[in-house]
């Protein structure tokens, strides 16, 4: 077969587009919506995410104050920071970019973001509300993965999906997603014994582990959809997925590419779920105060 590259950029495009028109309806009723973006030291990867994500927010319209605070920074002075971001009124999603400092429980930190807030969809309450079929925030990753595969129109009810992969973050919100659209869904991990006997059975295989070359066309079927989440520097400073793609080329149906095919999707449902939190907060507001 001939592989069909998923280009993720024309997707997130067409994603902002539409973001946009919402914040200007926002803007109309005097609702600006605010992502507040919490960087902790000085990690270069997190600073670029974190440019990254301010200027997509400023292309829509969307306020997006950046909080910085020093490497040396402890879990009770962000925790101060977070808490005035919960109380402010002009600040409708709080994002906090991991991984943090040594030192500093994330895990503290992401239950300590108020959960109407929290637009990255990691806090407990949002992870068990997905689970339960009644998703508030979908974490950034998967949620633009199924954005993907709607507007492929690749059928999700009753394949056989397999996530490689079962991080809080990407793998298991994943599975509960696929699982949500009807999917019978299999969860490999790093304690799985024969990877490539489970990927092999997938119609749609899923793969976010962030190990170059974890999957070649050995672990393929024939005709398979694969989507690649992994982001690997390799020692020529250039980007891989988790997929060899050269080699399930001509196996696979499709295949989402590494930079340009989930990436860009991630930062488009951020905006989108700071765009529905603001939403949110507006027409609470106006249940409030019956106008
Ligand atoms: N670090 C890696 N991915 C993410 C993400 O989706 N959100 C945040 N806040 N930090 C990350």
């Amino acid at each position: 077969v001939q592989t069909r590259i998923i280009d993720g950029n024309p997707i997130a495009r067409t994603v902002r587009q539409g973001l946009r028109q919402r914040v200007e309806a926002l803007r109309a009723l005097g609702c600006v919506p605010g992502l507040a973006v919490v960087l902790v030291g000085e990690n270069p990867v997190s600073r670029i995410y974190v440019r990254n994500k301010i200027k997509a927010c400023a292309e829509i319209g969307v306020y997006s104050p950046q909080v910085d605070l020093p490497a040396n920074a402890t879990e009770a002075d962000l925790l101060g920071r977070i808490r005035g971001l919960n109380a402010d009124p002009a600040i409708h999603g709080i994002l906090v970019q991991l991984p943090l400092p040594g030192g500093i429980s994330g895990q503290r930190v992401v239950e300590s973001i108020a959960p109407h807030k929290d637009v990255d969809g990691f806090h407990p309450c949002n992870l068990g509300l997905l689970a339960i079929g009644q998703p508030r925030f979908v974490p950034c990753t998967p949620a633009g993965v199924m954005k993907i595969l709607e507007h492929e129109e690749i059928p999700v009810i009753g394949k056989h999906a397999v996530v490689v992969g079962r991080s809080n973050i990407v793998g298991k919100p994943m599975a509960l997603l696929l699982l949500q659209s009807g999917a019978t869904v299999t969860i490999c991990h790093s304690k799985t014994l024969d990877l490539t006997e489970q990927t092999r059975r997938a119609d749609l295989l899923v793969v976010a582990v962030g190990k170059a070359n974890l999957v070649d066309k050995e672990a393929v079927k024939p005709g398979a959809v694969v989507i690649d989440v992994g982001i690997n520097r390799l020692s020529d400073g250039s980007l891989a997925g988790d997929v060899n793609k050269h080699s399930v080329l001509g196996i696979a149906s499709r295949l989402t590419p590494v930079p340009g095919g989930v990436g860009p999707m991630t930062i488009a449902m951020l905006l989108a779920n700071t765009v529905l939190a603001a939403e949110r907060s507006l027409s609470e507001q106006r249940v409030a105060t019956r106008t």
